[in-house]
This record gives structure tokens, C-alpha cells and sequence, in this order.
């Protein structure tokens, strides 16, 4: 081997596990976690129009959205039972007769479905739906297009930057520009 590429193989092997590293956890953030029941948002929100806040009801009036109960899809599934066809999703084949029965098995077992958490804030960060709701903010502002996603992930790294950078644009004024940027507004 020559001496040259001795010396530089070893960096050029760091940046290439660096960059497998990478790409693994840019794939893994994109997939999302795997949920007890394929739930797809774009059958539901997208497909079937269902607005987001049919299901996420306490957006505006409470700071979590919630996730919604499993009365709330027996209200559709006890009727729509749903097509014996495969849904094609990364690879899978998901048979939506099949998934949607799984809804109902949940419901006769009287067991709420353990949905998987996607977004994280870490615990000293405050953060408030229903303010940002009201100020007419858009989901997709922060959580990408939900309606076109099979499998929700997280879209954007809720960084201080993240955060900060709208408050800094939408502030209507300077003194609600110094409370937007305030730690304590977001740490306390
Ligand atoms: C038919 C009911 C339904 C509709 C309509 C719906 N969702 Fe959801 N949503 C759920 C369920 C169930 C979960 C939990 C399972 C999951 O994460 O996929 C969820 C999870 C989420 C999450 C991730 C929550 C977390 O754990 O961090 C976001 C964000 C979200 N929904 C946004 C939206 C948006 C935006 C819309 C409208 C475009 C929407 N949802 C429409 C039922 C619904
Ligand atoms: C407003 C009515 C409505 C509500 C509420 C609703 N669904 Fe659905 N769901 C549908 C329709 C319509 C389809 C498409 C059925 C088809 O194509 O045959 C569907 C399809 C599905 C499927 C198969 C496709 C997929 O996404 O994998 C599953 C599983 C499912 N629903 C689960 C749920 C769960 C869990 C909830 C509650 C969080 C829920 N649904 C709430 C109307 C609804
Ligand atoms: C300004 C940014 C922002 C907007 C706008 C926003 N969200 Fe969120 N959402 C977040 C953050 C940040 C979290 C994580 C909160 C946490 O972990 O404390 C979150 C969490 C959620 C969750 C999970 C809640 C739970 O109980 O775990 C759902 C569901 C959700 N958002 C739905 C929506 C819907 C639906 C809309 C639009 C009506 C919306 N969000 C608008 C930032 C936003
Ligand atoms: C797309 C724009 C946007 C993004 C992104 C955003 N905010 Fe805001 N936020 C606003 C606006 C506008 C207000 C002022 C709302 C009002 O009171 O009229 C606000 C108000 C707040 C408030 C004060 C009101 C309250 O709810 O107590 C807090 C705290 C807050 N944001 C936290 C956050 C955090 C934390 C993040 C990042 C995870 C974030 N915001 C991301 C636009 C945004
Ligand atoms: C609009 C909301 C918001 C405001 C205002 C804000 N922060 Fe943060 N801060 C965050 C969020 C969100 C995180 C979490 C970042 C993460 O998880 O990567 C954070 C994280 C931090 C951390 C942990 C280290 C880090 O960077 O992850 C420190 C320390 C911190 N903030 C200090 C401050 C100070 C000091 C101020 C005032 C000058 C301030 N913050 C204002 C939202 C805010």
C-alpha cells in the first residue's frame, strides 16, 4: 500500500462511519417509530379529508392537543370495516381489513391503544399549543405535511433557533418581540 493513502484511509474511514451515522438517524427520524396499528394520516387526513381537529380536539382550548381515544375511531370503525386490499407502505404490505379489525380487538379487550410518542420537547421547555393556534399558526409549521405522511415523524429539530426564529418574525411589535425572546417565556 502506499504510504500516502496509509495515512489518509483512516480519516477517510471516520468520515464515512460518521456519515452512515448520519444518514441512519436522518432515516430513522423520517420513518418514525413503529405503532401498535399502522394508522395512516394520509388515509385519514389526507384521502378522507378528516380535519386535524376532528381527532386532536383540545388543540385550541388546552396546551396538548391529545391524542384521540379509541371511542373516537370506533365511532367510524364499527361501520367502516374497511376493504380487503393491501396498502404498500416502505416495503410492507398492510391489508386495511386486517389493521382496522385490530382497532376493533382493542376496543373488546377494553384496552386503549398504545400509541408511540413522536415529538419531544425536553422537560425545561415550556410550550403551549392553544397560543399559537389561536394566532392562527398553521400545523404544518411546525409539524410538516401531516396529511401526506402514512406514518407521522418529527419534520423539524425543535431547537432554540427554531423556536426563536418565528417568534422573531411574527412579532407584531418590540415589546412583544422582548417577550417572545424572553428565557422565561419558555423556561421557568
Ligand atoms: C382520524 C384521526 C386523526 C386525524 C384526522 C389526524 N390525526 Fe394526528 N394522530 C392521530 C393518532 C391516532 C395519532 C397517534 C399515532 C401516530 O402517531 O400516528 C396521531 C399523531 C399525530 C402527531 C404526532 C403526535 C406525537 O406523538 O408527537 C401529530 C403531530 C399529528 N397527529 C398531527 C396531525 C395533523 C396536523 C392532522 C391534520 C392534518 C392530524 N394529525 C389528523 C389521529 C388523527
Ligand atoms: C371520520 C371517520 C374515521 C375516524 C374517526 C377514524 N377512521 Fe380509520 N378510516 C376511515 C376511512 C374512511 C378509512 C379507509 C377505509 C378503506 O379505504 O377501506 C380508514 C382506514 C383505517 C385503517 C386502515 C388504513 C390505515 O390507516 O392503516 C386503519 C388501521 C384505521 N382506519 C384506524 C383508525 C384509528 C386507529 C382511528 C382512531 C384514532 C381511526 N381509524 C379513526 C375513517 C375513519
Ligand atoms: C408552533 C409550533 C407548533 C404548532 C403550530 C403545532 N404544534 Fe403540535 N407540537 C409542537 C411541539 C413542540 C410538540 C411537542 C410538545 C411536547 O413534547 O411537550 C407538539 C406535539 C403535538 C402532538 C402530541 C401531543 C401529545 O399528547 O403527545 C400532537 C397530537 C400535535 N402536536 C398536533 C398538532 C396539531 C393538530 C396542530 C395544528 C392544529 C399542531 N400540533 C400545531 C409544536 C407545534
Ligand atoms: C411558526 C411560528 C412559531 C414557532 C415555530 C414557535 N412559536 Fe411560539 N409563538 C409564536 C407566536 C406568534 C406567539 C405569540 C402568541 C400570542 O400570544 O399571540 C408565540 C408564543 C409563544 C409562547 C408564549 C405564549 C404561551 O403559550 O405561553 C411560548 C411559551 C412559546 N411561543 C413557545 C414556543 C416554543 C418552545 C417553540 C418551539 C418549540 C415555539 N414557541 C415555536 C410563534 C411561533
Ligand atoms: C421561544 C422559546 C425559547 C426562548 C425564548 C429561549 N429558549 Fe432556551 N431553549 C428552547 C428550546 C426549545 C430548547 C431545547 C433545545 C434542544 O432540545 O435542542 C432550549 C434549550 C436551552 C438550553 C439548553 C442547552 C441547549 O442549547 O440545548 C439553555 C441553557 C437555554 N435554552 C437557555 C436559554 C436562555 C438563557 C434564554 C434567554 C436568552 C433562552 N434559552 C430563551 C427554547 C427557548
Amino acid at each position: 500500500m502506499k504510504k500516502w493513502l496509509k495515512f489518509t484511509s483512516v480519516p477517510i474511514l471516520a468520515v464515512f462511519i460518521l456519515l452512515m451515522f448520519y444518514l441512519y438517524s436522518a432515516e430513522s427520524r423520517i420513518k418514525g417509530p413503529s405503532q401498535p396499528i399502522f394508522f395512516s394520516h394520509k388515509i385519514h387526513a389526507g384521502d378522507n379529508e378528516i380535519p386535524c381537529e376532528y381527532c386532536h380536539a383540545y388543540v385550541e382550548i388546552s396546551p396538548v392537543p391529545g391524542i384521540p381515544s379509541d371511542q373516537k375511531c370506533i365511532g367510524c370503525h364499527l361501520f367502516i370495516i374497511g376493504k380487503d386490499e393491501d396498502y404498500h407502505y416502505d416495503g410492507r404490505s398492510i391489508n386495511i381489513k386486517n389493521e382496522i379489525q385490530k382497532v376493533k380487538d382493542y376496543w373488546d379487550r377494553n384496552e386503549p391503544i398504545p400509541w408511540v410518542k413522536v415529538n419531544f420537547l425536553p422537560q425545561f421547555v415550556h410550550f403551549n399549543h392553544k397560543r399559537h393556534i389561536r394566532r392562527e399558526i398553521e400545523c404544518k409549521a411546525c409539524h410538516g405535511e401531516v396529511q401526506n405522511m402514512d406514518v407521522v415523524h418529527q419534520v423539524y429539530k425543535f431547537s432554540m433557533g427554531f423556536c426563536i426564529a418565528c417568534h422573531q418574525e411574527k412579532a407584531r411589535d418590540a415589546q412583544e418581540l422582548t417577550m417572545l425572546k424572553d428565557c422565561l417565556t419558555c423556561h421557568y
